[in-house]
């Protein structure tokens, strides 16, 4: 990260502490099956996993909603789910019915976990990184991600997505010591993986814990917000300057208000979050990122328009990244997305 870095990107600067109205944009997913050009190169790769460790095909697909729409920040294409499977789970994913892993759920399955993360797996994250930073405009950051431990987990004990995650949240109560060792596991890998991106040019990195809303409040203390505070331990004293965002989406905001003190400099909020009750809790220690419902950039009209002028109005003078409550959907129209640039970066 270098001072110029700094001073012309607005995400980073929001991050760093500075509001700006207009506020910088980004969107979880925006590389992905809305798009027709990522549709192409993903036809072209064949698969989903060989499109992650094919560095030039993901460095093209992260650079392509930047050139389509100019966002303010670029997120490496990758997955969640390269963490396990560079720890040695076996991983598919089957077209139209999600991703697919070797369960562990016991003992000799925790054991069997690599002790360093496969290289032949995370190394071509780190050159796509390189190379995406060398080609970025200067003024637009790079993120890096992973997902937190509890997330990752949750697909790790079930093999597959769930609608609640129970394998993984009865796992944690009737073995409360394993799911504690799979979890330890997940927070260094984590920590190892975040470092690494950021050595290859990430400025910020974001932690996705899309599960966290599931758990009952000690369980999240224990699960979710206890690792994530060692995680950003880890990785900052590794690389002090980093920027952490964590997404915990559909935790409450008391839950949220656990994580302020971490050592994060943002929270991105679910389009369940409460704006203004965030902004006065939350916002004098951490930016706030979000918070559109996906459904409404596919609704677009007054649905998508009177939604982006409250955003704004709740956020004014705050610290804020305009982002969706959660990923972009494959059916969202192309001008819709459009229609919301230009309605975030409209002069007030
Ligand atoms: O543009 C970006 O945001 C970067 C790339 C990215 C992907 N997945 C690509 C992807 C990111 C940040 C993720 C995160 C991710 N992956 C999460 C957390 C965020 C969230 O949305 O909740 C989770 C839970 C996963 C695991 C995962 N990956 C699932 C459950 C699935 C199948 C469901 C689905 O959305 O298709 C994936 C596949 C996946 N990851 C796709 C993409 C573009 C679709 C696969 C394809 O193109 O065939």
């Amino acid at each position: 990260m270098t001072a110029a870095l700094e001073t012309r990107s607005p995400f980073l600067r929001v991050l760093d502490g500075t509001p700006l109205d207009p506020p910088p944009l980004w969107m979880m997913r925006q590389a992905g099956r809305y798009l027709p050009e990522y549709r192409a190169v993903r036809a072209e790769a064949g698969d989903f996993l060989t499109l992650c460790y094919t560095p030039k095909l993901a460095a093209e697909v992260t650079l392509q909603p930047i050139r389509r729409y100019g966002f303010d920040a670029a997120i490496i294409f990758s997955d969640i789910l390269v963490v396990p499977h560079a720890l040695g789970v076996g991983l598919t994913f089957e077209a139209g019915e999600g991703p697919r892993l070797t369960p562990v759920t016991d003992r000799e399955g925790v054991a069997a976990l690599k002790d360093r993360l496969d290289p032949d797996k995370v190394d071509p994250v780190y050159e796509a990184i390189a190379s995406v930073r060398a080609t970025l405009p200067a003024e637009v950051a790079l993120i890096g991600f992973c997902g937190a431990p509890w997330t990752v987990a949750t697909y790790m004990v079930a093999g597959h997505g769930t609608d609640d995650q129970a394998p993984a949240r009865m796992l944690a109560l009737r073995d409360e010591a394993l799911f504690q060792s799979l979890i330890d596991r997940l927070v260094e890998a984590s920590i190892v993986h975040l470092a690494g991106q950021v050595a290859a040019g990430a400025d910020v990195v974001q932690i996705f814990d899309t599960w966290a809303g599931v758990l009952d409040p000690s369980s999240f203390e224990r699960w979710c917000a206890e690792p994530l505070r060692r995680i950003v331990a880890g990785l900052k004293a590794l690389h002090p300057h980093v920027r952490v965002i964590a997404f915990p989406k559909g935790a409450t905001l008391e839950a949220l208000e656990r994580l302020a003190d971490t050592g994060i400099n943002a929270i991105g909020l679910d389009w369940s979050a409460d704006r203004q009750a965030a902004r006065r809790r939350l916002s004098g220690r951490v930016a706030l990122q979000g918070n559109l419902d996906p459904l409404r950039l596919i609704a677009g009209g007054a649905a998508l328009e009177d939604e982006v002028a409250r955003i704004r109005d709740d956020f004014s003078g705050a610290r804020h990244i305009f982002n969706l409550g959660h990923g972009i959907r494959p059916e969202t129209p192309l001008d819709h997305v459009e229609k919301l640039v230009e309605a975030v970066r409209r002069a007030r």
